[in-house]
């Protein structure tokens, strides 16, 4: 069996990412600041450890074929008061790890923020060949990661790979990290608590579901075409107020507060996976069909 370690295992994307290559065959070692106490996999191994130790880190990527990087300690909203740690310790440890796997044959594919790399751009789906020019620190760190991946890959002959992933939603999630528009509405929904919505609600996204993108990400294990870096989207725009009706078309009443738009969003952000659609085939889960698993799971979890 492949040994796939998760960097960031516990998290909202590690965790289904831990699930979904654990049905697909994959030995998975998810590591993390501590173990988990639940969504425990049984044939999963755990490693508490630390991304920002060196031994921590060493001895987590001893052994294995591939390596998912799905640490980042800021988010798109904080990253006007964080970046300096973003650029000290996320970017830095990422340099690290990659001068780590110098001489291994493992393979590192790096989470990238799709819905932040590009910025505002008028020609919509947008796609990878596309300059990308962050608006945020945190879409900019990302990007600094991004390049660094590929100096790398150009100076190594190798071929580490960044997944650009859209707006993901689902299980697992939890807005109240700073990200996740739809886990707020659904949630907020439920408990009768109002939602924020910074702007007019016109904002668009491109809203995936979780599984669709851990199906995306376990197709990409065995690449070994031509490109590095990849959308990983649906490719549809929705505006925030777009979902909000959807939520009430499922008979909730979201309750919703305006607030003042902020500096770190984008207007728009649509984008084009036709590259990874030659690679993953399926057809995706519908936002109707994700919001409605998601609604279930949350009312059987409570
Ligand atoms: N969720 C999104 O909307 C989204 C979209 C695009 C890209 N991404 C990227 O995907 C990755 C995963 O996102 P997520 O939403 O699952 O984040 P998350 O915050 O849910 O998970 C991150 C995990 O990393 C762990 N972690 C943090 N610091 C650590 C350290 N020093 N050592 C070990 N573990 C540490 C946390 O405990 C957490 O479990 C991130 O890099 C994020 O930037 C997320």
């Amino acid at each position: 069996m492949k040994k796939v370690l998760i960097l960031g295992g516990s998290g909202f994307i590690g965790r289904n990412l831990s699930l979904f290559l654990s049905k697909a065959g994959y030995e998975v070692y998810s590591f993390d600041l501590v173990k988990p106490t639940n969504h425990v996999l049984p044939e999963a191994h755990y490693i508490a450890g630390d991304f920002f130790d060196d031994d921590d880190l060493k001895s987590a990527i001893e052994d294995k074929d591939y390596i998912i990087h799905a640490i980042s300690t800021i988010n798109p909203g904080n990253s006007n008061e964080c970046y300096v740690r973003g650029y000290e310790k996320d970017f830095l440890q990422t340099v690290k790890l990659c001068n780590l796997l110098i001489g291994r044959s493992t393979r590192l594919i790096f989470l990238s923020s799709g819905g932040t790399v590009y910025g505002h751009h008028e020609i919509q789906p947008i796609n990878e060949n596309v300059l990308p020019q962050p608006i945020n620190h945190y879409g900019n760190i990302k990007l600094c990661m991004e390049n660094t991946i590929r100096t790398f890959n150009y100076q190594m002959h190798i071929k580490m790979l960044i997944v650009r992933i859209s707006n993901p939603y689902g299980p697992g999630q939890d807005f109240k990290k700073g990200v996740g528009f739809i886990d707020a509405v659904l949630k907020n929904a439920i408990s009768g608590e109002p939602v924020m919505v910074w702007g007019d609600g016109k904002n668009v996204r491109d809203y995936i579901y979780i599984e669709d993108v851990c199906k995306m990400i376990t197709s990409l294990m065995e690449y070994n075409g031509e490109y590095d870096t990849f959308n990983v989207s649906s490719g549809i725009g929705v505006s925030q107020n777009e979902v909000i009706e959807s939520v009430k078309g499922m008979g909730l009443k979201p309750q919703v507060v305006y607030m003042d738009k902020r500096s770190v969003d984008v207007r728009k952000i649509i984008l084009d996976n036709s590259r990874m659609k030659t690679v993953w085939k399926k057809e995706l889960i519908t936002l109707e069909e994700g919001l409605k698993n998601y609604y279930n799971y949350l009312l059987n979890e409570n």
